[in-house]
């Protein structure tokens, strides 16, 4: 049995408005299927799981319960156990430190969790490679995601010193980039994460701040990461989830997603 996940859904989804007015926005199509099965998917297939604890909020927060129930109705990757969904609730959007809090309950503050933005879009490949690192360390620590992206400023982005060691995670920068690798919304923690997100204070923007949870693992020497090879997108935009779509079509049906660049192509 795989580490038990937490998969974040609360969140208003103001950057998908009006779209996000009468639908969750982790039920909003990449291609085919629900935004929320690229991570849960991505994460049953490493490994991670079957236990699944989705924390929702935000006004559509029921839209998630009538889709997804217990998880039966949740399509089970090949080779993978069924899933079995519970969920929190978030009252108010205090933050993805705080969407932690209220998913606790659950791992009854002593286990190691894994934690994964909804919105959030991944390869397997990369999340079984950095679980691989995280389990070889006895899932100590905390292990982070980093990749390269086009919008730096509008994530999380590492810094390092000369010997390239992580020293930091500068939240959404605004003069010069620390580095050119931004932080990803999938996050190992051991059991110690409990008490540290509890002491942890809010934010200018009123929110209990995942980068300063990792930050207080940076600054005791306790943080890995894994470099991601393949691409990672936050489909929480209109621009990520066309990407997102685009890439889950090409996976899923090549000679289609070839048809599809020819008719954007194309001049009659
Ligand atoms: C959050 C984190 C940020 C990270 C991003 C990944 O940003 O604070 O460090 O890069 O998720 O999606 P937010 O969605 O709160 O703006």
């Amino acid at each position: 049995m795989g580490e038990k996940a937490l998969i974040l859904a609360g969140g208003l989804g103001t950057r998908l408005l009006p779209l996000t007015k009468v639908t969750n926005k982790h039920l909003l199509p990449v291609f085919e299927r629900p935004m929320i099965e690229g991570i849960i998917t991505c994460f049953l297939t490493a490994g991670i799981g079957p236990e699944i604890r989705i924390v929702v909020g935000g006004p559509h927060f029921d839209q998630l319960l009538r889709v997804y129930g217990d998880g039966s109705d949740l399509p089970v990757p090949p080779g993978c156990p069924k899933p079995r969904v519970t969920y929190s609730f978030q009252k108010d959007e205090d933050g993805i430190g705080a969407a932690m809090l209220c998913g606790m309950d659950h791992f009854g503050e002593g286990s190691p969790v894994i934690v994964g933005l909804g919105d959030n879009e991944a390869d397997k490949r990369d999340v079984k490679r950095g679980l691989a690192t995280f389990r070889l360390r006895g899932s100590t620590g905390c292990h982070l995601f980093l990749t390269k992206s086009l919008h730096p400023r509008e994530l999380g982005v590492a810094r390092f010193d000369k010997n390239k060691n992580l020293v930091e995670i500068v939240e959404k920068p605004k003069g010069r980039l620390p580095s050119s690798f931004t932080v990803s919304g999938i996050y190992m923690y051991d059991a110690e994460v409990w008490n540290r997100v509890k002491r942890l204070k809010k934010s200018g923007r009123g929110e209990i701040e995942i980068t300063d949870l990792n930050n207080e693992y940076i600054k005791r020497g306790e943080a890995t990461y894994t470099i991601m090879r393949y691409p990672w997108v936050d489909a929480g935009t209109a621009y990520g989830r066309e990407l997102a779509s685009m890439r889950r079509l090409r996976a899923l049906d090549p000679k289609l997603y070839r048809q599809l660049l020819r008719e954007l192509s194309e001049t009659k």
